[in-house]
């Protein structure tokens, strides 16, 4: 263990050449493989790979995901091919098979509610809090003036600082303040813009501390502990929908009538808007097709997670994102995100795909793109949920994970047709697959002599 934990040290490991960082890898803890497994996934040209190097550090290969799409999602009206990044198998399909399902009942429908970001500056002060409120408007001005340059083109972008306010937070120390800033910030996602303003706004509030005629002596000290964006979005939030008769709410194949389906389906919501260990996978599931577009699209999927779940527990406990109600026979369903989005800036136009995939979306804008991503979350959902409460999630799953594990066993197309035809209402297993192929191949073999 000692002698791993030596081999295993590197300094300047970030100024190596690529091939040297993977003969160190491999020198150190991969004994028995080759440099071949990392250039196997090397992009097929120079400029492709200097692309996807320069997204990162210590870059030793590439990483692909599956890159699928969605057909047939109609929201508000307009029909999307919606793209896909995940390496969960079903879930494209049950996001396409739900969106077929909803384009013969209206489709879905999707609303932007807000679109503001916040960010914060922390900082102590040696001031009173009672003293904000006299000070607070002129030194608004001060940052505002002193950050116009930084703001200008963003401004005409229809974005910019939307307000702030000052809190102060004597939880955490009674001299412990806080800048609350608003933001708008158009089509970006919106986070250097962020986090430049309020850097500046730290410089410029201690600069106002040392020089404003306002203060007095007694006030004069201010530290800056932090500026930085807030991922907490509860103002930026979109909301998708789909509602339809319960009479047609038909699911082919469930062995339920529709009253059923639905009675079931709205017990299996309101579970996970009470019970907390069902509302972490049933937003999980919401997060299948959600997180997919977001990374189709080279949006930040960490940033939406922090900012999804932070919502979920909004009332203090944490609840399904989703929302069921039956009402004149009529059946809805919806679900309400924070969802900050940028269809320009970032990776959105760095990443190939990334870009590829805004093109096949018809170039959205970021309300667009949060209604899409959106949607995408409730068609999962629904999809999940129709399963869990009809034919159980394995049965889809399982047509899935056999496809999946013929492939890592490399099987032919015609042993492909053969196993799926025997497993058909079997239960799936990679062992109980590995033997089924092994005996048929063994088979063929005698056969073909
Ligand atoms: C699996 O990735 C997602 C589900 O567990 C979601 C759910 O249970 O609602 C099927």
């Amino acid at each position: 263990m000692a002698q791993q934990q030596d081999k295993g040290r590197i300094n300047g490991f970030s100024k190596l050449g690529k091939q040297q960082r993977r003969q160190w890898l491999l020198d150190a803890f991969l004994a028995g493989r080759t440099t071949e497994e990392f250039r196997y996934f090397d992009a097929g040209s120079q400029d492709l790979q200097q692309v996807l190097d320069n997204f990162s550090e210590n870059t030793v290969a590439n990483f692909p995901l599956p890159f699928g799409v969605a057909p047939n999602v109609v929201i508000n009206g307009t029909t999307y091919v919606v793209p896909m990044v995940i390496e969960e198998s079903s879930v494209v399909a049950a996001a396409s098979s739900a969106a077929k399902y909803w384009a013969t009942r209206g489709g879905f429908r999707a609303e932007v509610i807000a679109t503001e970001k916040l960010g914060q500056v922390h900082f102590r002060w040696s001031g009173r809090p009672e003293r904000r409120a006299a000070l607070l408007p002129a030194l608004e001005q001060r940052l505002y003036a002193a950050t116009a340059g930084l703001t200008a083109r963003m401004e005409a972008r229809g974005g910019g600082v939307r307000g702030l306010s000052w809190k102060h937070l004597p939880a955490v120390h009674p001299q412990c303040y806080q800048l609350l800033v608003r933001f708008g910030t158009a089509d970006s996602m919106g986070a250097n813009f962020i986090n430049t303003i309020l850097e500046a706004y730290a410089g410029e509030l201690e600069l106002w501390a040392a020089t404003s005629e306002e203060l007095t002596a007694d006030e004069r000290e201010l530290e800056i502990i932090m500026a930085i964006l807030s991922n907490h979005t509860p103002n930026c939030v979109v909301r998708a929908a789909v509602s339809c008769p319960i009479e047609a709410m038909n699911i082919p194949g469930a062995g339920v009538d529709a009253a059923d389906f639905v009675r079931r389906f709205q017990l299996a919501v309101d579970i996970a808007r009470q019970d907390p260990y069902r509302a972490v996978t049933h937003n999980k599931g919401v997060m299948n097709g959600i997180d997919a577009v977001v990374l189709a699209t080279g949006n930040d999927f960490r940033a939406v997670e922090a900012a999804v779940h932070a919502f979920a527990a909004e009332d203090g406990q944490y609840r399904s994102l989703s929302r069921c109600r039956v009402v004149d026979e009529v059946f809805h369903f919806e679900l309400t995100v924070p969802l900050a989005l940028g269809t320009v800036g970032g990776l959105t136009r760095l990443h190939p795909l990334a870009d590829l995939a805004l093109d096949l979306l018809g170039r959205p804008n970021a309300e667009e793109l949060m209604c899409i991503a959106a949607v995408t979350g409730l068609a999962q959902n629904f999809a999940a949920l129709r399963s869990l409460v009809t034919t159980g999630i394995q049965r889809g799953h399982m047509k899935m994970h056999l496809q999946n594990i013929l492939s890592s066993l490399e099987a032919t197309v015609p042993e492909r047709q053969q196993t799926t035809d025997f497993f058909n209402g079997r239960t799936v297993s990679h062992h109980g697959v590995r033997q089924y192929l092994e005996k048929l191949r063994e088979e063929m073999e005698r056969i073909e002599g």
